[in-house]
């Protein structure tokens, strides 16, 4: 592998920035100074050390975004504040959302490099568990439960698959639920809550594959998964 592309892949700088590095001869190989970009490494067993720091090879990495209302989850946008826009600019190549939530819908958002463990986490057949934290107008009764509970038609070919429901709070005229679904359809929760007579106020997501938004994750924050919530991911 090349240099400047294994420094580029370890996310200590853009790929122009590591070729100044190695120019300015800020990097090792083996303990030697190289000041080539497309001098090839082997990134399994050589040392290479830029600016004092030991860097180890990380084809994928994974980030939890705290996802605020107002951007929209996309990698690029001409009018909109992206969620990439929120991640430093190292993280801008290679790097995309997993599945989307809507430009007013807060919460988990999983970015990574990842594909197959994106495509694995989105597919219709593996069914993985989101929990969603929903506001509602409208009113709740045991029968509209039922009905979530059991799938319902959002105006697709097939019904919605069964969904849990934890109800949080009961109004005349609102209510709050935790709605936890397997699938991943266009405005799903939305269609579910307007199927059932109500609308949407205010949606959060709160998991996703067995993952759960930490609390001191403030709103447009992120941080890097650990090893043991990326093992979580992959069992799905
Ligand atoms: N369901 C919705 O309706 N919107 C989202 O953003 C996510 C799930």
């Amino acid at each position: 592998m090349r240099l400047d592309k294994f420094l580029a892949d370890s996310q200590i700088g853009t790929r122009s920035q590591v070729k100044e590095f190695i120019k300015k001869g800020l990097v090792t190989v083996n303990g030697e100074v190289i000041t080539k970009a497309d001098y090839k490494i082997d990134e399994n067993s050589d040392c290479i050390i830029c600016k004092g720091n030991t860097l180890s090879y990380q084809k994928y990495r994974y980030f939890v975004l705290h996802k605020p209302s107002g951007v929209i989850t996309a990698t690029k946008d001409n009018h909109d504040k992206t969620v990439m826009d929120l991640l430093p600019k190292e993280l801008s190549g290679g790097f995309f959302p997993v599945g989307r939530l809507d430009k007013d819908t807060e919460g988990f958002l999983l970015i990574t490099n990842d594909g197959e463990l994106s495509h694995r986490l989105l597919s219709p057949k593996k069914h993985v568990a989101k929990t969603y934290y929903v506001e509602c107008s409208g009113e709740l009764t045991t029968e509209k439960v039922a009905q979530l509970e059991q799938g319902l038609h959002i105006g697709d070919e097939k019904p919605t698959l069964p969904a849990k429901v934890e109800t949080l709070k009961i109004e005349k005229t609102s209510y709050v639920i935790k709605l936890t679904i397997t699938e991943g359809r266009f405005h799903q929760v939305k269609r579910m809550i307007q199927a059932i007579g109500g609308e949407v106020t205010y949606l959060k997501r709160l998991s996703m594959g067995g993952l759960v938004l930490d609390e001191l994750l403030q709103k447009g924050d992120y941080r890097e998964l650990t090893h043991e919530e990326v093992g979580i991911l992959k069992r799905n």
